[in-house]
């Protein structure tokens, strides 16, 4: 069969509440043009990110119902730990209420001024947490990983070679070499296994540890699958386990591929340094066997990393953000290539070359989506990473919009909807207008800036 169906039917639905463009040009300006001001209710196709909002299975609602909420020793504790130990063998697996939770605590373990960590690239919470101790953060991802238009299978390795330059030069204040897996920061992009055995064994003749950034683990394994040689006729467990064999840590975010609302963990096979990780939990977090999580959050992560590896779920999760990708393309639209793992990313500074970067033409793409068909998007672009810590104002390397999919949410019919949106705009693209910066915070401004269109 050609069509790749989604491999689930749907027992509970939340409806879509629909709205009038007239309706939506009056919300948006109300929100003062930044998409994170709206109400989600405004929203009917809401693709501002794919982190915690997944669909969970019914499975992982029963699942919810058998949580145990004891403060020690719970047993949804222990239905966790085995869950994450079946794909990623780590000695110490300790539960954080989301990602940035287990990079805060790894960090405050090995970072502090003067360290230096490498990775292919860091997420911004990562480089958040590294820097908030004084260390520095370093993206050394191959150069195809920085073109939007650069056709490589794995556009997410880490440039070997430059980091074997970067271990030389600064070995003594590198406290582990660190891999995010898919490369969120630079659109999704997977990691190949070859690489992730290079960056491991380079890591591990320097004596450093090795790290893995595991958010997005089954979309990368299914790539490898799919694109490397010789990797075909393996299942995406196998491929799991063999991804994080050979490394001493993770960092995860249950939020992404775990199907989970909220979660996450730190896991570690030094002893001594899961000893000190447990410490600064309780003083953080909570009790090692919850960790800032609830029970029940705990089980319907353990239920989630079941599902996660199936391969139908893979195939057509991989299939939607390549639809919407080759059917933008065939519309004249560029978007980074090849579209990721779970968003595709449109290049609005080449689409709306009418709008110089200091107007924000991510910004003027993301506003028309959501006026014309009620598609809430997200800019990483110039508003993102514009505004250096000494006030100036520069564009970003790049000006894009992120469409990012929630998982098991959108149907085929939601996708095509949102091609149509782009269709539309394409007719008068010329007429959208930039953005000036009406007001911004000191820091972080693409949440709360406020924006006025340039008439
Ligand atoms: C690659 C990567 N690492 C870390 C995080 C942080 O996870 P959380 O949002 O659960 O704190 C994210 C979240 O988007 C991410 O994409």
């Amino acid at each position: 069969m050609k069509t790749i169906i989604e491999p689930f039917r749907i027992k509970s639905i939340e409806p879509i509440r629909m709205t009038t463009r007239e309706e939506r040009r009056e919300l948006l300006a109300a929100a003062h043009y930044n998409l994170f001001g709206l109400k989600s209710e405004d929203v009917l196709i809401d693709l501002l990110t794919d982190s915690g909002t997944s669909a969970m299975s019914a499975r992982q609602w029963s699942a919810v119902m058998l949580g145990d909420e004891s403060y020690a020793g719970s047993p949804s504790f222990t239905r966790f730990e085995a869950a994450v130990r079946n794909l990623m063998p780590f000695r110490h697996i300790i539960p954080t209420h989301q990602g940035r939770a287990a990079e805060a605590i790894l960090f405050h373990l090995l970072g502090g001024p003067g360290r230096k960590v490498p990775s292919n690239t860091h997420f911004d919470t990562t480089r958040g947490n590294i820097e908030a101790t004084g260390a520095e953060a370093f993206d050394l991802v191959i150069p195809e990983g920085r073109d939007p238009q650069a056709l490589h299978p794995f556009k997410g390795n880490m440039d070997v070679a430059r980091l074997a330059e970067f271990l030389a030069e600064h070995g003594e204040d590198v406290p582990c070499v660190m891999l995010t897996v898919t490369n969120n920061a630079g659109g999704g992009q997977p990691v190949s296994l070859e690489n992730i055995h290079e960056v491991a064994g380079l890591a591990h003749r320097c004596g450093k540890p090795f790290i893995i950034d595991g958010c997005r683990f089954a979309e990368n394994a299914w790539f490898i699958k799919t694109r490397e040689p010789g990797q075909g006729e393996r299942s995406v467990t196998e491929i799991v386990r063999e991804m994080f064999a050979e490394a001493d840590g993770m960092t995860m975010s249950a939020k992404k591929d775990a199907f989970a609302n909220i979660g996450g963990w730190l896991a570690l096979n030094d002893d001594a340094l899961a000893e000190r990780a447990r410490t600064r939990l309780i003083q953080t977090e909570g009790f090692p066997t919850y960790g800032g999580l609830a029970g029940r959050d705990l089980d319907a992560i353990a239920q989630g990393l079941t599902e996660i590896v199936d391969e139908a779920y893979l195939a057509y999760r991989i299939r939607t953000n390549e639809y919407i990708g080759e059917r933008l393309m065939a519309m004249g639209i560029p978007v980074v290539r090849p579209t990721g793992g779970h968003a595709v990313f449109v290049d609005a500074r080449a689409w709306l070359d009418h709008i110089p970067p200091l107007q924000y033409p991510g910004q003027t793409l993301a506003c028309a989506l959501y006026e014309f068909g009620g598609v809430r998007t997200c800019e990483i672009g110039t508003v993102m990473f514009g505004r250096s810590p000494d006030g100036t104002e520069h564009p970003a390397t790049m000006d894009l919009v992120r469409l990012a999919m929630p998982r098991r949410v959108y149907t085929q019919s939601h996708a095509d909807y949102v091609v149509e949106t782009f269709g539309e705009l394409a007719e008068r693209k010329e007429k959208l207008p930039g953005y000036r910066i009406a007001w911004e915070p000191s820091a972080m401004r693409h949440f709360t800036a406020r924006f006025a269109p340039i008439q």
